[in-house]
Formats: C-alpha cells, structure tokens, sequence
C-alpha cells in the first residue's frame, strides 16, 4: 500500500502539481472513485469562496465529505455544504452537457491564512480524497461584469458601458477595476486590442475604422490586483459606420 502511495505521489510530483498539494488514494485505482478534480476560486473577497469539482456520471453512487481547516495554528476542521450539480431535464436539450459540477462554498475564511481543503469522494467501494492548500488572496477571481453595453457616440467614436458582477458584495470597501478587449479582422487576420485598467463603469473608445465591425469584451478583477481578471464577459458587436462626407 505505502508503495502505491509513493508511486502515486512521485507520478503527480512529474506531472508539475504544485508541491502543496498532497493526494491520497485509499483504495486500489480500479476499485475507489478518482480523485476529484477540484477547482477553487473567491467570487466575492472576502466573503465567498467556492471549490467545484466535475460529476463523474459513472460513478453515480459517489457523495463527497468536504472539509477544509487552517494549515497552521487552530485545529478545528469545518464542513464545506456540498451542493450536488442540478439534474439536467432530458427535454430541455440544452448544450451544456459536459459543465455538470458539484459546487461547495467555504465561509468565514481569516485574510492572508493557508487553509488545506479536504474533498473526498466515497463510494461503496472505498474512498479517495483530494487535499490542497489554498489562500484566499491567491485565488481571487470575480464574474465577468454584466449587462456589457456599446453605443455610438458620433461616427468615430463608441461608449461601452457595463454593470459589476451582482456576486461581488463590496464594491466600498474592496472596489473593481475593469479591462477591455476589442477585436476586428484586417483582411482575413484577427486583430486585438486590450486597454485598462479602468476604475470606471464606462470607456470611450476613439480612433476606429469605419464600416469595422468590433468584437467588444470586459473583465473585472480586484483594485489592488489580487487574484486575476474574471473570464471576458458574454461579446458585444457593433460596426462602425462609413462616414458619407
Ligand atoms: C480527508 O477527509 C476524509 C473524510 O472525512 C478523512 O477520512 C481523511 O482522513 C481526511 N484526510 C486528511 C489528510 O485530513
């Protein structure tokens, strides 16, 4: 068994997992679930950070027992609720068959202190756990800004304007700044434009090319630049008109 261990831990060590994750696998591979992929991130600093992790759908009798306690000083071990990734309707047809995902939301967790996250999938063949250390601040990363917004102002110029993530709570006291991309095809080949910081909600943009057609999209990250930006928001079009002068 210890050598099972060990040669589990040296093929991650090669695989360039990060040295603070720890995995171990308390049953045979063929017979336990597999270890779950868990992501974390902090959608909302410094109140919510959520783990999710993917539904394996051949391992229907798997539930997971997630708990997370600080790495240093106080022992006490805390229950992440887990919330199971919601039954997909056989009528609704939607498209996004593969983003089943367990989600679990750890609270309160203490600024600038490494916790070590526990996700352990069991089944009734046996059990196999997930362990990482996490930061808060390390994994800072908001949703993308909403209702993203583009306008003419005159012929040349474009206001584009966006809404926060309603997930992120504290816009007082932990503010968001935002960047921009712009993309355009010259002549078959795609061109790219990333402008920001901006603490604003909206942009002028000058010095576009008429009867263009712009691809526009905004992310938000922490003011002090915590973390990283959020995804780029859903994209925006609009076309510049020719000017007939
Ligand atoms: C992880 O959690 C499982 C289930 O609660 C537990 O059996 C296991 O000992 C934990 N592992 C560590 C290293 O704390």
């Amino acid at each position: 068994m210890s050598a099972l261990l060990s040669t589990v831990s040296l093929l991650l060590c090669l695989q360039g997992v990060p040295a603070l994750d720890l995995f171990r696998v308390t049953r045979t591979p063929a017979d336990a679930p597999i270890i779950p992929r868990v992501h974390c991130w902090c959608n909302s600093y410094p109140d919510t950070t959520l783990c999710s992790w993917p539904e394996t759908s051949h391992e229907p009798h798997t539930h997971y027992i997630t708990t997370y306690r600080e790495r240093h000083g106080h022992p006490m071990t805390n229950n992440c609720l887990v919330i199971p990734p919601t039954p997909r309707s056989p009528s609704s047809g939607s498209s996004s068959s593969s983003d089943q995902e367990w989600l679990c939301q750890l609270s309160d967790l203490k600024l600038f202190t490494d916790y070590i996250i526990n996700v352990t999938a069991v089944s009734p063949a046996g059990s196999s756990s997930f362990l990482s250390g996490l930061m808060m601040e390390d994994i800072v990363k908001p949703d993308p800004p909403v209702d993203v917004r583009v306008s003419l102002q005159n012929k040349r110029h474009l206001l584009v304007e966006w809404s926060p993530p309603s997930s992120w709570r504290d816009l007082e006291i932990f503010p968001l700044k935002y960047h921009i991309r712009y993309q355009w095809e010259n002549r078959g080949s795609p061109k790219s434009v990333n402008l920001g910081p901006f603490e604003s909600t909206s942009v002028e943009l000058k010095g576009l090319s008429p009867g263009r057609q712009y691809q526009l999209q905004v992310c938000s990250r922490e003011l002090m630049g915590l973390g990283s930006c959020s995804d780029w928001s859903s994209p925006v079009y609009i076309t510049v008109p020719r000017t007939n002068l």
